[in-house]
């Protein structure tokens, strides 16, 4: 790539453009979204992660994070720069050993530019070094990073990345995590994965976790406050390791009386959906004012809310189930949500039946029955439900109906190796909607483009399946949940009590 001397005085238009290296004339910026119709913005274009090593210091008192990223990845284009998405300040950037030239540009991209173009297809290194405060921080008007009293916390859906780490945001470029962190002793660091070491030196402790399969950078978590932990093996061989802040006053209880039940709920979801995926499980309860929880991959999030109200395996056994669907196999874009949340609301109901608390057609006649023909419910489909509405309790509700009504059509010796035969498929990868009718009319030998497009993707209510009319002209049925309850807030811990 060396740039011809032009012998001065000689500088005819023809000479300049045979001066142009001709490799560098195709190389061309990588682009700022990785291409989801929903965010055009999230994840970049040009290059695919295949591993992120963070190295990080937090400060709970002050909420300033520093550290180094560094990321391997592979060009997918000639690239003359490419971005990350970052929110925090950087002081370098390196590629491959070189500094390079970065700037901040849009909402969250880094637009970096090295000394020398790259090629298509090779392996290169990228180090950001950066610091900041997190909480400061925000994109769109808002930020992600949640402040507690003893720290903070990395949580969040579909964007918690840019307050951590330099990434390329988005499901679609899964990559491996060593996350390091340091903190003053006697405050603990949550993430991901294994806990390969700690050590303590000149008053911070280092705690070093290690994520070994691919993860979507918004499961990728990071919790900073003094947590309690608590390490097991399931009786099925899965190691367990779970934290809560000593902070949690009196939904302490029940947030173990449900949390410590990981290793038990992850062994009866692997007879529905397969082994385990992955070489650690867990959750932490951070001392959160925010009310949600989140299957950040391995270490589930729960907010202390979710304990508010006595203990509540069934959002344990929600964000347990997004183990297999949602982080083992991802969304290929976030339209495809409905493959993470009515699955996962439907181990609710298949746990709700273990438990003795209603079958899981009872509670698909229920939720049916809640809501009249013109329930603004019905006019969310689940299949794609837009940006907007990605979250409504109807991707979750009507998302899980759709899952019955797959079931008796299909019959329950299909459905049930359709629902164990999809994680392995795409183990560690990613699919859609589409890709799931494809299996599931594989799976069953039946043309299922009709019942998808019935409960996943017409704006109405689906007319009740004739072998289910009966049971839905019950007139003791509950009374929906108010609408005020569709965002986030409640939409994992409905049918728990
Ligand atoms: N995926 C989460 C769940 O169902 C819910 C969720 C949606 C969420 N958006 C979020 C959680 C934003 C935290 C932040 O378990
Ligand atoms: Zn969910």
């Amino acid at each position: 790539m060396h740039r011809r001397m032009i012998a001065p005085g000689a500088l005819a238009a023809a000479t300049l453009l045979l001066a142009i290296p001709a490799s560098a004339a195709s190389h061309s910026p990588g682009a700022p979204g990785i291409g989801d119709p929903y965010y055009p913005y999230y994840g970049n274009g040009g290059y695919d992660v295949s591993h992120y090593d963070l190295r990080l210091k937090y400060q709970p008192a002050t909420d300033e994070l520093e550290g180094t990223a560094t990321i391997e990845a592979r060009t997918t284009q000639d690239l003359s720069s490419f971005d990350l998405d970052f929110l925090l300040d950087v002081s370098e950037v390196r590629v491959n050993g070189a500094t390079a030239a970065y700037a901040s540009s849009g909402q969250h991209e880094l637009v970096i530019t090295p000394k020398k173009p790259l090629a298509k297809d090779t392996p290169i290194t990228v180090v950001v070094r950066y610091s900041g405060v997190p909480s400061t921080k925000s994109a769109y008007g808002f930020t992600t990073w949640h402040r507690t009293p003893d720290g903070g916390i990395a949580a969040d859906e579909p964007e918690a990345a840019w307050w951590w780490f330099p990434s390329n945001d988005h499901p679609g470029d899964k990559a491996t995590y060593d996350v390091s962190v340091a903190v003053p002793d006697g405050t603990q660091a949550i993430s991901n994965g294994t806990l390969q070491s700690t050590g303590s030196q000149l008053g911070w402790t280092r705690y070093n976790w290690r994520q070994n399969k691919p993860q979507a950078t918004y499961l990728a978590t990071l919790a900073i406050g003094k947590f309690d932990i608590t390490t097991g093996t399931s009786e099925g061989g899965v190691p367990v390791l779970n934290a809560y802040s000593r902070d949690l006053g009196d939904n302490a209880g029940a947030a173990r009386a449900s949390v410590e039940r990981t290793g038990e709920i992850v062994d009866w979801l692997s007879g529905f959906f397969g082994p385990y995926p992955f070489g650690s499980a867990g959750g932490y309860v951070p001392n959160t004012t925010t009310g949600y929880a989140l299957e950040t991959q391995t270490r589930v999030y729960y907010s202390p809310k979710q304990f508010a109200g006595g203990s509540n395996t069934s959002v344990v056994v929600h964000e347990l189930a997004h183990q297999w669907y949602g982080d083992s196999v991802s969304l290929k874009g976030w339209k495809d949500i409905w493959i993470n949340e009515g699955f996962a609301r439907y181990a609710q109901w298949l746990w709700s039946e273990h438990e003795g608390e209603g079958t899981a057609q009872e509670l698909a006649d229920w939720v049916y029955a809640s809501h009249p023909a013109g329930d603004p419910f019905w006019t969310v489909a689940p299949g794609d439900p837009g940006p907007d509405d990605q979250f409504d309790i109807a991707v979750y509700d009507r998302g899980a109906l759709a899952v019955q009504a797959l079931r008796n059509e299909i019959g329950d010796k299909a459905f049930f190796a359709l629902l164990k035969g999809w994680p392995q498929k795409h183990a560690y990868g990613n699919a859609s909607v589409a890709d799931f009718r494809k299996y599931a009319e594989q799976v069953s030998g039946k043309p299922l483009a009709a019942l998808f497009d019935t409960w996943l993707f017409q704006p109405v209510k689906p007319a009740a399946p004739a072998a289910r009319a009966a049971s839905l002209t019950k007139a003791s049925a509950p009374t929906a949940p108010p609408r005020s309850w569709k965002k986030i807030e409640a939409t994992n811990d409905v049918h728990t009590r």
